[in-house]
C-alpha cells in the first residue's frame, strides 16, 4: 500500500461513475434523456467526481444526453467516451461544449486477440493510432483519459509501450480495464503495481467487469497497487455480468479504512436512495442478498444473531445501516428466530405478557414458522390476540368486508372486524371502495389517523400471483406502516390498514401508561 508515500495520510480516490455509459450497456437498461439527467444530478449530489454521461458517437440521442448533462451538472467532471477515430473524438468534444469540467475518454484495444481478430492491425499500427488520436483529443480538451481495452489479456511489455505512447501524447488518466472480467485480484494488483512504478506521475484508473464475480475485488486490488481512480456503476449494472458496484467499493474503502488508508468524496448516506432510484429507472430489481443495498443486507433472522444484535449491534454488523441511508436494521421473525427477538417485538408493541403466556405464544409462533417462510407482523398479532388478557393493547383483525357502489364516486363498505376477540360489524361510505373500507376500519377501531401513503403491487405472476399492500398512516405527526399480502388486492390493502392501526393502538397505550 502506498501510505508511506503519502506520509501515512489517507489517499483520495477519484470515483468515476459510468452508470450512464457502461451501465446503460446492460441489455434492457436504456434510459431516456430525462432519466439520464435525473441520474446524473443524483450522482453529482452524492459526490461523484467524474460522470461518464455517454458515448457521443453511438447515436445522436446519446450526444444530446451528454449535452444536456453537461449543462445541468455543477460539480462533477462530465465525460464522453470516444473510439480511437477522429469523428468520434469530434462528436465527444461537441457534446461536451457546455461542460464546466469536460473530459474526453478515448480507447483502443491492446490485447493480441483484439488487435488481430477485431482491429486487424499490427501492434505498431495500434501505437500510431494511440499517438494520433490522443493528440487529436488533446487539441479539444486538456483532460484526456485513455483506456487500453482488454488490458488484462494484453502482453505486459506491449501494454507498457502503449501506456507510454498515450502519456507522451498528452493523456492525463490511464485506464487499465479488465474488459472481459478475466483477471484475478493478485494478478491485477501486480499489473497495476508494475505500471505505477514505470509511470509514477500518472493517475491510473481501474475498470473491472464482473464476469467471474471479482469486479469489486479486482478494483480494490488495483487501489492497493496505487491506482487513484475507480470506474464503477450504481448496483454494478453494466455490459454482461456488469461492472464493479460503486456502493461496494465506497463502503469497502470506508469500512476498512484501517486497511486501505484512502477515502472518496461520496456521501455514503445517499447510497441507498441512489441504488433504489437507478433500480427503478432501469427496471432491474436488486437481488435480496446484494451487499450494501439488498433488502436483506441489514436484516437478521437467526436466533443467535438476533440475540447478539439486541445486546450490541457490533456483534453482527460491520457498518451502520444509517451510514448508507437505510433507516435501521431489522430483526425478522422466522423459523430461525429465538425468544429474544420475539420478546423484543412484543415490547416494541408495548404488550405486557406473563412468562407463561409468552412461552405459549413462542410455541405457537414456532409452529406457524414451520408452515410459512416468515411470520408477518399480522400473523404475530393474531397469535398475540389469542393471549390477550385485558392488560394488552387492542388487537384488531379483519374478518370480512363487502362493498357496493352507491353513485358515480360513492361507495358503501361493511367491514367485520374482531377486536380483542369480539366481533364488530361497521358500515361507512367513501369516494372509492378502498376509501369506504378504510373509513369503516377507522370507525370500528376508533383510530382516525390520516392516510399518508398507499401502495399496492404484484409480488408474483401466474397462479401464485399475490398483491402486496403497504400503508402508512399519520397519527398526529407519528408515522406507522402496515403491510399485508393476499391474492386479492383489496383484501391485502384492508389488512395492511389494520396492521398500521394496530401499531397506533399500541403506541397510544404506551403514551397512556407513561401519563
Ligand atoms: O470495459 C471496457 O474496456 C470499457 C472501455 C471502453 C473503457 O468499457
Ligand atoms: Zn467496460
Amino acid at each position: 500500500m502506498k501510505t508511506q508515500e503519502n506520509g501515512g495520510k489517507s489517499t483520495p480516490i477519484i470515483i468515476f461513475d459510468t452508470t450512464l455509459r457502461d451501465g446503460e450497456q446492460s441489455p434492457g437498461a436504456t434510459m431516456t434523456m430525462k432519466e439520464k439527467i435525473a441520474v446524473a444530478s443524483m450522482l453529482d449530489g452524492m459526490g461523484v467526481d467524474v460522470i461518464e454521461a455517454g458515448f457521443a458517437a453511438a447515436s445522436s440521442g446519446d450526444a444530446e444526453c451528454i449535452k444536456a448533462v453537461s449543462r445541468e451538472i455543477k460539480w462533477a467532471r462530465v465525460c464522453s467516451l470516444a473510439r480511437a477515430i477522429k469523428e468520434d473524438i469530434e462528436a465527444a468534444a461537441r457534446s461536451l461544449e457546455h461542460a464546466r469540467k469536460p473530459r474526453i475518454h478515448t480507447f483502443v484495444s491492446t490485447s493480441d486477440i483484439h488487435i488481430e481478430h477485431q482491429l486487424r492491425k499490427s501492434r505498431q499500427q495500434v501505437l500510431e493510432i494511440i499517438d494520433e488520436t490522443v493528440r487529436y483529443a488533446k487539441s479539444f480538451c486538456d483532460d484526456i483519459e485513455w483506456s487500453a481495452m482488454d488490458a488484462t489479456r494484453s502482453d505486459v511489455d506491449f501494454l507498457t509501450e502503449a501506456v507510454g505512447t498515450a502519456v507522451r501524447a498528452g493523456a492525463t488518466t490511464i485506464n487499465i480495464p479488465d474488459t472481459v472480467g478475466y483477471a484475478v485480484p493478485q494478478e491485477y494488483q501486480t499489473l497495476i503495481a508494475v505500471l505505477v512504478e514505470k509511470f509514477p506521475s500518472v493517475c491510473f484508473s481501474v475498470h473491472c467487469h464482473d464476469d467471474l464475480g471479482m469486479g469489486v475485488a479486482n478494483s480494490l486490488a488495483g487501489i492497493v497497487a496505487g491506482a487513484r481512480q475507480v470506474e464503477c456503476t450504481i448496483n454494478g449494472i453494466g455490459e454482461r455480468a456488469g461492472n464493479a458496484a460503486m456502493e461496494e467499493i465506497v463502503m469497502a474503502i470506508k469500512t476498512r479504512a484501517d486497511f486501505y488508508h484512502c477515502h472518496t468524496n461520496i456521501d455514503a448516506r445517499k447510497i441507498y436512495p441512489a441504488s433504489r432510484f437507478v433500480a427503478s429507472t432501469v427496471g432491474f430489481p436488486i437481488q435480496k442478498n446484494k451487499a450494501i443495498v439488498g433488502a436483506n443486507a441489514f436484516v437478521h433472522e437467526s436466533g443467535i444473531h438476533q440475540d447478539g444484535m439486541l445486546k450490541n449491534r457490533n456483534t453482527y454488523e460491520i457498518m451502520l445501516p444509517e451510514s448508507v441511508g437505510i433507516e435501521k436494521s431489522q430483526l425478522v421473525l422466522g423459523k430461525h428466530s429465538g425468544r429474544a427477538a420475539l420478546k423484543n417485538k412484543i415490547a416494541e408493541w408495548n404488550i405486557e405478557m406473563s412468562e407463561e403466556d409468552f412461552g405459549r405464544c413462542f410455541d405457537a409462533f414456532k409452529t406457524l414458522c414451520d408452515q410459512k417462510k416468515t411470520a408477518t407482523e399480522e400473523d404475530l398479532l393474531k397469535i398475540l390476540g389469542g393471549y390477550n388478557q385485558g392488560n394488552m393493547v387492542s388487537i384488531a383483525s379483519l374478518v370480512s368486508f363487502d362493498t357496493h357502489q352507491k353513485g358515480p364516486a360513492q361507495y358503501d363498505a361493511r367491514v367485520t372486524i374482531s377486536i380483542n376477540g369480539t366481533t364488530h360489524s361497521v358500515s361507512a361510505s367513501g369516494d372509492g371502495p378502498l376509501d369506504a373500507i378504510f373509513q369503516a376500519i377507522s370507525s370500528a377501531t376508533e383510530c382516525h389517523a390520516v392516510l399518508n401513503s398507499f401502495e399496492a403491487h404484484s409480488v408474483a405472476e401466474g397462479p401464485d400471483a399475490q398483491a402486496e399492500a403497504v400503508i402508512i398512516l399519520n397519527d398526529n405527526g407519528v408515522f406507522h406502516s402496515g403491510h399485508a399480502r393476499d391474492t386479492d388486492t383489496i383484501m391485502a390493502s384492508a389488512r395492511a390498514y389494520v396492521g398500521a392501526v394496530n401499531k397506533i393502538l399500541a403506541q397510544r397505550k404506551e403514551i397512556k401508561n407513561v401519563a
